[in-house]
Protein backbone atom coordinates (compact mmCIF):
# COMPACT_ATOMS: atom_id res chain seq x y z
CA UNK A 1 0.00 0.00 0.00
CA UNK A 2 1.14 3.59 -0.47
CA UNK A 3 0.69 6.17 1.39
CA UNK A 4 -0.24 9.54 -0.70
CA UNK A 5 1.38 13.15 -0.30
CA UNK A 6 -0.75 15.81 0.51
CA UNK A 7 -1.16 17.18 -2.71
CA UNK A 8 -2.34 13.64 -4.37
CA UNK A 9 -4.38 13.48 -1.19
CA UNK A 10 -5.99 16.39 -1.95
CA UNK A 11 -6.50 15.68 -5.45
CA UNK A 12 -8.20 12.65 -4.83
CA UNK A 13 -10.58 14.11 -2.08
CA UNK A 14 -11.55 17.19 -4.67
CA UNK A 15 -11.78 15.00 -7.80
CA UNK A 16 -13.01 11.51 -6.63
CA UNK A 17 -14.12 10.96 -3.31
CA UNK A 18 -15.84 14.72 -2.64
CA UNK A 19 -17.98 14.89 -6.21
CA UNK A 20 -19.39 11.00 -5.73
CA UNK A 21 -20.46 11.72 -2.16
CA UNK A 22 -21.89 15.33 -3.03
CA UNK A 23 -23.85 13.37 -5.68
CA UNK A 24 -25.85 11.89 -3.04
CA UNK A 25 -24.95 8.89 -1.47
CA UNK A 26 -28.72 7.94 -0.48
CA UNK A 27 -30.24 9.70 -3.42
CA UNK A 28 -28.88 11.13 -6.09
CA UNK A 29 -29.06 15.43 -5.92
CA UNK A 30 -30.50 16.37 -9.72
CA UNK A 31 -28.56 19.56 -9.97
CA UNK A 32 -25.47 17.98 -9.11
CA UNK A 33 -26.10 15.14 -11.12
CA UNK A 34 -26.84 17.73 -14.40
CA UNK A 35 -23.43 19.37 -13.60
CA UNK A 36 -21.39 16.42 -13.05
CA UNK A 37 -22.23 15.53 -16.75
CA UNK A 38 -22.18 19.18 -17.93
CA UNK A 39 -18.32 19.74 -16.63
CA UNK A 40 -17.01 15.78 -16.87
CA UNK A 41 -16.34 15.29 -13.62
CA UNK A 42 -16.92 11.26 -13.51
CA UNK A 43 -14.04 11.34 -16.47
CA UNK A 44 -11.99 13.44 -13.99
CA UNK A 45 -12.40 10.92 -11.56
CA UNK A 46 -11.26 8.29 -13.78
CA UNK A 47 -8.46 10.08 -15.50
CA UNK A 48 -6.65 10.41 -11.72
CA UNK A 49 -7.17 7.17 -10.23
CA UNK A 50 -6.11 5.80 -13.51
CA UNK A 51 -2.80 8.10 -12.99
CA UNK A 52 -2.59 7.01 -9.45
CA UNK A 53 -2.78 3.38 -10.39
CA UNK A 54 0.28 3.23 -13.21
CA UNK A 55 2.58 5.43 -10.61
CA UNK A 56 2.22 3.10 -8.09
CA UNK A 57 2.04 -0.09 -9.65
CA UNK A 58 -1.51 -1.12 -8.87
CA UNK A 59 -1.28 -0.93 -5.31
CA UNK A 60 -3.90 0.42 -3.33
CA UNK A 61 -3.22 4.31 -1.92
CA UNK A 62 -4.33 5.49 1.48
CA UNK A 63 -5.46 9.32 1.58
CA UNK A 64 -4.41 11.68 4.35
CA UNK A 65 -7.70 12.67 5.84
CA UNK A 66 -7.55 14.13 9.41
CA UNK A 67 -8.91 12.18 11.82
CA UNK A 68 -9.62 9.01 9.30
CA UNK A 69 -7.88 6.63 7.47
CA UNK A 70 -9.27 5.82 4.09
CA UNK A 71 -7.82 3.61 1.27
CA UNK A 72 -8.71 3.30 -2.82
CA UNK A 73 -8.36 -0.34 -4.13
CA UNK A 74 -6.97 -0.05 -7.23
CA UNK A 75 -6.49 -3.09 -9.04
CA UNK A 76 -9.13 -5.63 -9.92
CA UNK A 77 -7.29 -8.03 -7.35
CA UNK A 78 -7.82 -5.53 -4.56
CA UNK A 79 -11.21 -4.97 -5.58
CA UNK A 80 -12.28 -8.84 -5.91
CA UNK A 81 -10.64 -9.17 -2.29
CA UNK A 82 -12.67 -6.46 -0.81
CA UNK A 83 -16.03 -7.78 -2.12
CA UNK A 84 -15.28 -11.37 -1.43
CA UNK A 85 -14.25 -10.60 2.45
CA UNK A 86 -17.54 -9.20 3.07
CA UNK A 87 -19.05 -8.62 5.50
CA UNK A 88 -15.50 -10.26 7.78
CA UNK A 89 -13.06 -8.06 7.73
CA UNK A 90 -15.07 -5.26 5.11
CA UNK A 91 -18.01 -4.91 6.82
CA UNK A 92 -20.97 -2.75 4.20
CA UNK A 93 -22.31 -0.81 7.65
CA UNK A 94 -20.12 2.13 7.32
CA UNK A 95 -19.95 4.76 9.62
CA UNK A 96 -21.46 7.24 6.58
CA UNK A 97 -24.62 4.64 5.64
CA UNK A 98 -25.15 4.22 9.18
CA UNK A 99 -25.13 8.01 9.79
CA UNK A 100 -27.36 8.11 6.28
CA UNK A 101 -29.96 5.26 7.15
CA UNK A 102 -30.12 5.62 10.57
CA UNK A 103 -32.88 8.92 9.13
CA UNK A 104 -35.57 6.19 8.07
CA UNK A 105 -34.04 2.77 7.85
CA UNK A 106 -31.49 1.76 11.31
CA UNK A 107 -32.70 -1.74 10.81
CA UNK A 108 -31.66 -2.34 7.24
CA UNK A 109 -29.16 -5.22 6.29
CA UNK A 110 -26.87 -2.93 4.66
CA UNK A 111 -25.86 -1.26 8.19
CA UNK A 112 -26.26 -4.60 10.57
CA UNK A 113 -23.81 -6.75 11.69
CA UNK A 114 -22.89 -9.68 13.20
CA UNK A 115 -26.19 -12.22 13.92
CA UNK A 116 -28.49 -9.29 13.22
CA UNK A 117 -26.95 -9.06 9.31
CA UNK A 118 -27.40 -12.71 9.18
CA UNK A 119 -31.14 -12.83 9.67
CA UNK A 120 -31.77 -9.92 8.02
CA UNK A 121 -29.73 -11.10 4.67
CA UNK A 122 -31.87 -14.34 5.17
CA UNK A 123 -35.07 -12.79 5.05
CA UNK A 124 -34.38 -10.46 2.40
CA UNK A 125 -33.70 -13.40 0.53
CA UNK A 126 -36.02 -15.31 1.01
CA UNK A 127 -38.35 -12.42 -0.23
CA UNK A 128 -36.46 -11.25 -3.05
CA UNK A 129 -35.15 -14.62 -4.31
CA UNK A 130 -31.68 -13.20 -5.99
CA UNK A 131 -31.03 -16.91 -7.08
CA UNK A 132 -33.77 -17.22 -9.21
CA UNK A 133 -33.26 -15.38 -12.75
CA UNK A 134 -37.30 -15.13 -12.67
CA UNK A 135 -38.79 -14.42 -8.89
CA UNK A 136 -42.11 -16.39 -7.96
CA UNK A 137 -43.95 -13.09 -8.58
CA UNK A 138 -42.16 -12.48 -11.90
CA UNK A 139 -46.00 -13.21 -13.68
CA UNK A 140 -47.65 -10.12 -11.25
CA UNK A 141 -44.28 -7.99 -11.32
CA UNK A 142 -44.15 -8.21 -15.39
CA UNK A 143 -48.14 -7.82 -15.15
CA UNK A 144 -48.21 -4.39 -12.94
CA UNK A 145 -45.47 -3.11 -14.67
CA UNK A 146 -47.04 -3.09 -18.52
CA UNK A 147 -49.83 -1.89 -17.32
CA UNK A 148 -48.37 1.15 -16.08
CA UNK A 149 -45.85 1.76 -17.58
CA UNK A 150 -48.33 1.44 -20.50
CA UNK A 151 -50.03 4.66 -19.36
CA UNK A 152 -46.96 6.97 -20.27
CA UNK A 153 -47.13 9.73 -23.17
CA UNK A 154 -45.71 9.90 -26.20
CA UNK A 155 -43.30 12.17 -24.88
CA UNK A 156 -41.35 10.76 -22.13
CA UNK A 157 -39.23 12.73 -19.41
CA UNK A 158 -38.33 11.84 -15.89
CA UNK A 159 -41.31 13.63 -14.14
CA UNK A 160 -43.55 11.34 -16.43
CA UNK A 161 -41.70 8.69 -16.13
CA UNK A 162 -40.71 8.86 -12.59
CA UNK A 163 -44.99 9.23 -11.67
CA UNK A 164 -45.61 6.02 -13.65
CA UNK A 165 -42.43 4.36 -12.56
CA UNK A 166 -43.61 4.69 -8.41
CA UNK A 167 -46.75 3.65 -9.25
CA UNK A 168 -45.56 0.30 -10.49
CA UNK A 169 -42.76 0.11 -7.50
CA UNK A 170 -45.23 0.65 -4.80
CA UNK A 171 -48.03 -2.09 -6.44
CA UNK A 172 -44.94 -4.24 -6.62
CA UNK A 173 -43.16 -3.77 -3.16
CA UNK A 174 -46.08 -3.02 -0.57
CA UNK A 175 -49.43 -4.07 -3.07
CA UNK A 176 -51.77 -2.73 -5.38
CA UNK A 177 -53.70 -0.78 -2.55
CA UNK A 178 -50.34 1.41 -2.22
CA UNK A 179 -50.13 2.41 -6.07
CA UNK A 180 -51.82 5.72 -5.54
CA UNK A 181 -50.02 6.25 -1.94
CA UNK A 182 -48.03 9.26 -3.60
CA UNK A 183 -47.77 10.42 -0.63
CA UNK A 184 -45.43 7.35 1.26
CA UNK A 185 -42.78 7.81 -1.55
CA UNK A 186 -42.55 11.75 -1.13
CA UNK A 187 -41.63 10.92 2.49
CA UNK A 188 -40.01 8.76 1.67
CA UNK A 189 -37.74 10.80 -0.58
CA UNK A 190 -37.60 13.60 1.80
CA UNK A 191 -36.28 11.82 4.49
CA UNK A 192 -33.32 9.85 2.29
CA UNK A 193 -32.59 13.70 0.97
CA UNK A 194 -31.99 13.95 5.38
CA UNK A 195 -30.40 11.20 5.06
CA UNK A 196 -27.52 12.31 2.39
CA UNK A 197 -26.66 14.71 5.21
CA UNK A 198 -26.00 12.07 7.37
CA UNK A 199 -25.20 13.45 10.89
CA UNK A 200 -25.42 16.86 9.58
CA UNK A 201 -29.07 16.57 9.02
CA UNK A 202 -31.47 16.66 12.08
CA UNK A 203 -34.05 13.65 12.20
CA UNK A 204 -37.38 14.92 10.74
CA UNK A 205 -38.88 12.96 13.12
CA UNK A 206 -42.93 14.08 12.04
CA UNK A 207 -41.73 12.46 8.74
CA UNK A 208 -40.54 9.74 9.80
CA UNK A 209 -43.78 8.53 12.23
CA UNK A 210 -45.76 9.22 9.14
CA UNK A 211 -43.58 6.84 6.96
CA UNK A 212 -43.76 4.59 9.88
CA UNK A 213 -46.88 4.30 9.96
CA UNK A 214 -48.46 4.40 6.40
CA UNK A 215 -46.02 1.59 5.82
CA UNK A 216 -47.80 -0.31 8.65
CA UNK A 217 -51.10 0.06 6.77
CA UNK A 218 -50.21 -1.54 3.65
CA UNK A 219 -48.13 -4.06 5.47
CA UNK A 220 -51.11 -5.27 7.25
CA UNK A 221 -53.14 -5.08 4.60
CA UNK A 222 -53.88 -8.63 2.74
CA UNK A 223 -52.17 -8.06 -0.88
CA UNK A 224 -49.60 -9.86 -2.67
CA UNK A 225 -46.39 -7.68 -2.64
CA UNK A 226 -42.66 -8.67 -2.75
CA UNK A 227 -42.52 -7.35 1.10
CA UNK A 228 -44.30 -11.11 2.51
CA UNK A 229 -41.55 -13.44 3.81
CA UNK A 230 -41.32 -13.54 7.91
CA UNK A 231 -38.77 -15.10 9.71
CA UNK A 232 -36.38 -15.34 12.38
CA UNK A 233 -37.84 -12.39 14.09
CA UNK A 234 -36.82 -9.91 11.23
CA UNK A 235 -39.79 -6.87 10.94
CA UNK A 236 -40.18 -6.65 7.19
CA UNK A 237 -41.19 -2.76 8.02
CA UNK A 238 -37.38 -2.49 8.76
CA UNK A 239 -36.35 -4.12 5.18
CA UNK A 240 -39.00 -2.84 3.08
CA UNK A 241 -37.53 1.28 2.69
CA UNK A 242 -34.52 -0.29 1.07
CA UNK A 243 -36.49 -2.17 -1.61
CA UNK A 244 -38.59 1.02 -2.60
CA UNK A 245 -35.93 3.49 -2.50
CA UNK A 246 -33.69 1.26 -4.47
CA UNK A 247 -36.16 0.98 -7.11
CA UNK A 248 -35.39 4.44 -7.63
CA UNK A 249 -32.03 3.15 -9.42
CA UNK A 250 -33.66 1.01 -11.98
CA UNK A 251 -36.09 3.75 -12.80
CA UNK A 252 -33.11 5.90 -13.71
CA UNK A 253 -31.52 2.39 -15.08
CA UNK A 254 -34.28 1.98 -17.03
CA UNK A 255 -34.80 5.63 -19.08
CA UNK A 256 -30.88 5.36 -19.61
CA UNK A 257 -30.70 2.02 -21.45
CA UNK A 258 -33.76 3.46 -23.48
CA UNK A 259 -31.62 6.44 -24.46
CA UNK A 260 -28.77 4.22 -24.99
CA UNK A 261 -30.79 1.75 -27.34
CA UNK A 262 -32.42 5.34 -29.56
CA UNK A 263 -29.00 5.52 -30.53
CA UNK A 264 -27.81 2.37 -31.32
CA UNK A 265 -30.28 1.15 -33.90
CA UNK A 266 -28.32 -2.71 -34.03
CA UNK A 267 -28.58 -3.29 -30.51
CA UNK A 268 -32.03 -2.10 -30.24
CA UNK A 269 -33.21 -4.28 -33.62
CA UNK A 270 -31.34 -7.41 -31.46
CA UNK A 271 -33.69 -6.00 -28.80
CA UNK A 272 -36.79 -6.89 -30.41
CA UNK A 273 -35.63 -10.20 -32.13
CA UNK A 274 -34.14 -11.81 -28.89
CA UNK A 275 -36.54 -10.32 -26.11
CA UNK A 276 -35.91 -10.15 -22.72
CA UNK A 277 -32.44 -12.37 -22.49
CA UNK A 278 -30.99 -9.32 -24.36
CA UNK A 279 -32.90 -6.82 -22.44
CA UNK A 280 -31.30 -8.01 -19.66
CA UNK A 281 -27.95 -7.86 -20.84
CA UNK A 282 -28.40 -4.16 -22.04
CA UNK A 283 -29.45 -2.90 -18.46
CA UNK A 284 -26.59 -4.64 -16.96
CA UNK A 285 -24.16 -2.79 -19.53
CA UNK A 286 -25.97 1.00 -18.73
CA UNK A 287 -25.24 0.35 -14.96
CA UNK A 288 -21.33 -0.70 -15.63
CA UNK A 289 -21.89 2.42 -17.88
CA UNK A 290 -23.37 4.54 -15.10
CA UNK A 291 -22.99 2.86 -11.69
CA UNK A 292 -25.98 4.03 -10.10
CA UNK A 293 -23.84 2.80 -6.94
CA UNK A 294 -20.09 4.54 -8.01
CA UNK A 295 -18.60 4.11 -4.44
CA UNK A 296 -19.15 0.90 -2.86
CA UNK A 297 -17.50 1.56 0.47
CA UNK A 298 -16.71 -1.04 3.41
CA UNK A 299 -14.84 -0.63 6.93
CA UNK A 300 -12.83 -3.01 8.36
CA UNK A 301 -13.56 -4.81 11.40
CA UNK A 302 -9.96 -5.25 12.15
CA UNK A 303 -6.42 -5.14 10.45
CA UNK A 304 -6.54 -6.28 7.21
CA UNK A 305 -2.86 -5.32 6.55
CA UNK A 306 -4.46 -1.32 4.86
CA UNK A 307 -4.18 0.15 8.07
CA UNK A 308 -5.88 -0.13 11.24
CA UNK A 309 -9.96 -1.45 12.22
CA UNK A 310 -12.29 1.34 11.36
CA UNK A 311 -10.51 2.07 8.39
CA UNK A 312 -12.97 2.69 5.07
CA UNK A 313 -12.26 1.39 1.75
CA UNK A 314 -13.78 3.51 -1.27
CA UNK A 315 -13.89 1.39 -4.43
CA UNK A 316 -14.72 3.29 -6.95
CA UNK A 317 -16.66 1.11 -9.66
CA UNK A 318 -16.49 3.88 -12.52
CA UNK A 319 -12.53 2.89 -12.54
CA UNK A 320 -12.97 -0.28 -13.04
CA UNK A 321 -16.12 -0.22 -15.13
CA UNK A 322 -14.43 1.90 -17.74
CA UNK A 323 -10.66 0.81 -17.48
CA UNK A 324 -9.56 0.67 -20.91
CA UNK A 325 -6.67 -1.23 -20.95
CA UNK A 326 -8.83 -3.89 -19.00
CA UNK A 327 -11.58 -3.77 -21.03
CA UNK A 328 -11.08 -2.39 -25.12
CA UNK A 329 -14.60 -1.83 -25.22
CA UNK A 330 -14.95 0.25 -21.90
CA UNK A 331 -17.10 3.46 -23.54
CA UNK A 332 -18.94 1.41 -25.65
CA UNK A 333 -22.43 0.28 -25.18
CA UNK A 334 -21.51 -3.68 -24.85
CA UNK A 335 -24.33 -5.97 -23.99
CA UNK A 336 -23.22 -8.86 -25.61
CA UNK A 337 -20.23 -9.14 -22.73
CA UNK A 338 -22.93 -9.77 -20.71
CA UNK A 339 -23.95 -12.55 -22.54
CA UNK A 340 -21.13 -14.49 -24.00
CA UNK A 341 -18.79 -15.27 -21.09
CA UNK A 342 -16.99 -11.80 -21.49
CA UNK A 343 -17.53 -9.75 -18.76
CA UNK A 344 -17.98 -12.58 -15.92
CA UNK A 345 -13.85 -12.77 -16.17
CA UNK A 346 -13.56 -9.35 -15.07
CA UNK A 347 -14.11 -9.92 -11.24
CA UNK A 348 -14.25 -5.84 -11.08
CA UNK A 349 -17.07 -5.40 -12.94
CA UNK A 350 -19.83 -5.31 -10.44
CA UNK A 351 -23.19 -3.23 -11.09
CA UNK A 352 -24.79 -5.19 -8.62
CA UNK A 353 -21.47 -5.73 -6.44
CA UNK A 354 -20.49 -9.15 -5.45
CA UNK A 355 -19.99 -11.79 -2.58
CA UNK A 356 -21.72 -11.96 0.48
CA UNK A 357 -23.57 -7.94 0.19
CA UNK A 358 -24.31 -8.21 -3.45
CA UNK A 359 -27.40 -7.10 -4.42
CA UNK A 360 -30.21 -9.56 -3.51
CA UNK A 361 -32.75 -7.46 -5.65
CA UNK A 362 -30.88 -7.78 -9.06
CA UNK A 363 -32.74 -10.48 -10.93
CA UNK A 364 -36.51 -8.62 -9.73
CA UNK A 365 -34.63 -5.15 -11.35
CA UNK A 366 -33.57 -7.35 -14.26
CA UNK A 367 -37.00 -8.57 -14.96
CA UNK A 368 -38.76 -4.99 -13.99
CA UNK A 369 -36.32 -2.92 -16.38
CA UNK A 370 -36.49 -5.44 -19.02
CA UNK A 371 -40.05 -5.75 -18.85
CA UNK A 372 -40.74 -1.97 -18.50
CA UNK A 373 -38.03 -1.72 -21.57
CA UNK A 374 -40.19 -3.87 -23.71
CA UNK A 375 -43.69 -2.24 -23.03
CA UNK A 376 -42.23 1.17 -24.22
CA UNK A 377 -41.00 -0.19 -27.59
CA UNK A 378 -43.71 -2.39 -27.74
CA UNK A 379 -45.27 -1.21 -31.53
CA UNK A 380 -43.15 2.12 -31.04
CA UNK A 381 -39.61 3.79 -32.42
CA UNK A 382 -38.39 5.81 -29.78
CA UNK A 383 -36.19 8.80 -30.32
CA UNK A 384 -33.89 10.69 -27.69
CA UNK A 385 -33.93 14.54 -27.72
CA UNK A 386 -31.57 16.49 -26.86
CA UNK A 387 -27.67 15.78 -27.31
CA UNK A 388 -26.36 13.87 -24.23
CA UNK A 389 -22.74 13.06 -26.33
CA UNK A 390 -24.35 10.08 -27.23
CA UNK A 391 -23.14 9.84 -30.33
CA UNK A 392 -21.38 6.24 -31.05
CA UNK A 393 -19.36 5.54 -32.21
CA UNK A 394 -17.79 8.15 -30.55
CA UNK A 395 -16.62 7.16 -26.75
CA UNK A 396 -20.01 7.33 -24.42
CA UNK A 397 -19.86 9.87 -21.87
CA UNK A 398 -18.41 9.22 -18.35
CA UNK A 399 -22.14 10.57 -16.96
CA UNK A 400 -25.76 10.09 -18.26
CA UNK A 401 -28.44 12.65 -15.78
CA UNK A 402 -31.62 10.59 -16.53
CA UNK A 403 -33.51 13.92 -15.44
CA UNK A 404 -32.82 15.35 -18.14
CA UNK A 405 -33.03 12.87 -20.92
CA UNK A 406 -36.12 12.98 -23.05
CA UNK A 407 -37.77 10.16 -25.35
CA UNK A 408 -40.55 10.76 -27.74
CA UNK A 409 -42.20 7.07 -29.15
CA UNK A 410 -43.69 7.53 -32.52
CA UNK A 411 -45.77 4.19 -34.17
CA UNK A 412 -44.39 1.26 -36.06
CA UNK A 413 -45.80 -1.97 -36.91
CA UNK A 414 -46.72 -3.74 -34.57
CA UNK A 415 -43.99 -6.19 -33.16
CA UNK A 416 -44.08 -9.47 -31.28
CA UNK A 417 -42.14 -9.60 -27.78
C1 LIG B 1 -30.69 -0.67 -10.78
C2 LIG B 1 -31.09 -1.05 -9.58
C3 LIG B 1 -30.16 -1.50 -8.51
C4 LIG B 1 -28.79 -1.54 -8.48
C5 LIG B 1 -27.82 -1.12 -9.59
C6 LIG B 1 -28.41 -2.06 -7.19
C7 LIG B 1 -27.10 -2.22 -6.78
C8 LIG B 1 -26.74 -2.57 -5.51
C9 LIG B 1 -25.39 -2.57 -5.03
C10 LIG B 1 -24.17 -2.15 -5.86
C11 LIG B 1 -25.42 -2.97 -3.74
C12 LIG B 1 -24.23 -3.13 -2.80
C13 LIG B 1 -23.97 -1.85 -2.08
C14 LIG B 1 -22.71 -1.94 -1.30
O1 LIG B 1 -21.96 -2.89 -1.46
O2 LIG B 1 -22.43 -1.01 -0.54
C15 LIG B 1 -26.80 -3.24 -3.40
C16 LIG B 1 -27.23 -3.67 -2.17
C17 LIG B 1 -28.55 -3.97 -1.88
N1 LIG B 1 -29.61 -3.91 -2.75
FE1 LIG B 1 -29.58 -3.26 -4.66
N2 LIG B 1 -29.53 -2.35 -6.48
C18 LIG B 1 -30.62 -2.03 -7.23
C19 LIG B 1 -31.93 -2.17 -6.87
C20 LIG B 1 -32.37 -2.87 -5.77
C21 LIG B 1 -33.75 -3.21 -5.49
C22 LIG B 1 -34.93 -2.84 -6.37
C23 LIG B 1 -33.76 -3.85 -4.30
C24 LIG B 1 -34.92 -4.45 -3.55
C25 LIG B 1 -36.06 -4.79 -4.11
C26 LIG B 1 -32.40 -3.90 -3.81
C27 LIG B 1 -32.00 -4.44 -2.61
C28 LIG B 1 -30.73 -4.33 -2.09
C29 LIG B 1 -30.39 -4.66 -0.70
C30 LIG B 1 -31.35 -5.14 0.38
C31 LIG B 1 -29.01 -4.42 -0.57
C32 LIG B 1 -28.17 -4.61 0.68
C33 LIG B 1 -27.56 -5.98 0.64
C34 LIG B 1 -26.67 -6.31 1.82
O3 LIG B 1 -26.07 -5.41 2.45
O4 LIG B 1 -26.56 -7.50 2.11
N3 LIG B 1 -31.58 -3.31 -4.74
N4 LIG B 1 -27.58 -2.99 -4.50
Amino acid sequence: MTTLGALDSVRVLTSVVVPTLAAGVIRRRPRLMWLTERWGLDRRAIATLTRLRERHGGAPVAVRVPGRSLVLPLSEVDAGRVLAGTPDPFTPATTEKRAALRHFQPHGVLISTGRDRDRRRAFTEAALEPERELHSQAGRIAAVVREEIGTLPAEIDWDSFARVWWRAVRRIVLGDQARDDDELTDLLGRLRAAGNWAYLHPLRRRDRARFDAALAEHLRSPSDRLATAHGDGVDPAGQAPHWLFAFDAAGMVTVRTLALLARHPRHLDTARAEGQHYTRACVLDTIRLWPTTPALLRESVRDTGWGPPGTTTFLHTPLFHRDPVALPWADRFAPETWLDGTAAAHPALVPFSAGAGQCPGRNVVLHATSTAIATVLDGHDITLLGDHGLHPPQPLPATLDNTSVRLRRTFRHPVAW
